[in-house]
């Protein structure tokens, strides 16, 4: 399974994928490569770490070529599935219709609450305090036409303490995002979940049972 990534920022979940397929002992997965929606993200030269391909996408304002170049780079890198990690852009529709079902994205809410337009980094976990809920979390959906819409495939919980911060709830939920995203990777790529033709989120083998994410804890 090839394993393409589209970032915007560090790049520490495109880590966590590089140092969960990257590897010479799992050769039936790979992360093929990286597009970066801007020179100079820190997930380039993560990329150049690995020795993953990587490459930068047009600017926004020449949206006709940045679809065609997304297309035509993650069709060249011969993608099975693309994973949003951090990538601040609207997938445009060409791309969501050619990978439909096989393109997934993180995003640091319990969806669909605290999504949508505007909603990345610190201005998710502002709102989450804002809000006075207690409970926030991770989420890995299938992405669709519009930000953080896409049926759901997994979550997972954190909470959210006295006196935290958009910065102490970040921190938390990324620890949580490390784990999911490459869980919610390897479960799409081995068959376990897919997306059928009405957006239902079908689960051939219930998945979850087999990560051993508690048991990680302690
Ligand atoms: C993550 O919190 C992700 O959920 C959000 O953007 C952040 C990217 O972090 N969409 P990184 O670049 O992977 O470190």
């Amino acid at each position: 399974m090839r394993i393409a990534v589209l970032a915007s920022g560090g790049g520490s979940n495109f880590q966590s994928l590089v140092d969960r397929f990257h590897r010479a002992d799992s050769p039936e997965r790979e992360v093929v490569g990286v597009i970066a929606s801007r020179e100079g993200a820190g997930v380039l030269e993560r990329a150049r770490r690995a020795g993953v391909a990587s490459a930068v996408s047009p600017p926004a304002s020449m949206s006709d070529g940045a679809a065609t170049f997304l297309r035509r780079t993650l069709d060249e890198w011969g993608s099975d599935i693309v994973v949003l990690a951090g990538y601040m852009k609207l997938v445009p529709e060409a791309v969501v219709r050619a990978y439909w079902g096989r393109i997934l994205n993180i995003h640091p809410a319990l969806l669909p609450s605290f999504g949508g337009r505007g909603m990345y980094g610190p201005r998710v976990h502002r709102a989450v305090i804002d809000a006075g809920v207690r409970i926030t979390g991770a989420t890995v959906h299938f992405v669709d036409e519009a930000y953080d819409r896409g049926p759901i495939l997994c979550q997972w919980p954190v909470p959210v303490l006295a006196g935290d911060t958009p910065e102490s709830v970040a921190a938390r939920v990324l620890t949580v995002e490390h784990r999911i995203l490459p869980a919610a990777v390897e479960a799409l790529a081995s068959g376990a979940v897919r997306l059928e033709a009405d957006r239902r989120v079908r689960w051939v083998r219930e998945w979850f049972e087999t990560e051993t994410f508690t048991n990680r804890e302690g």
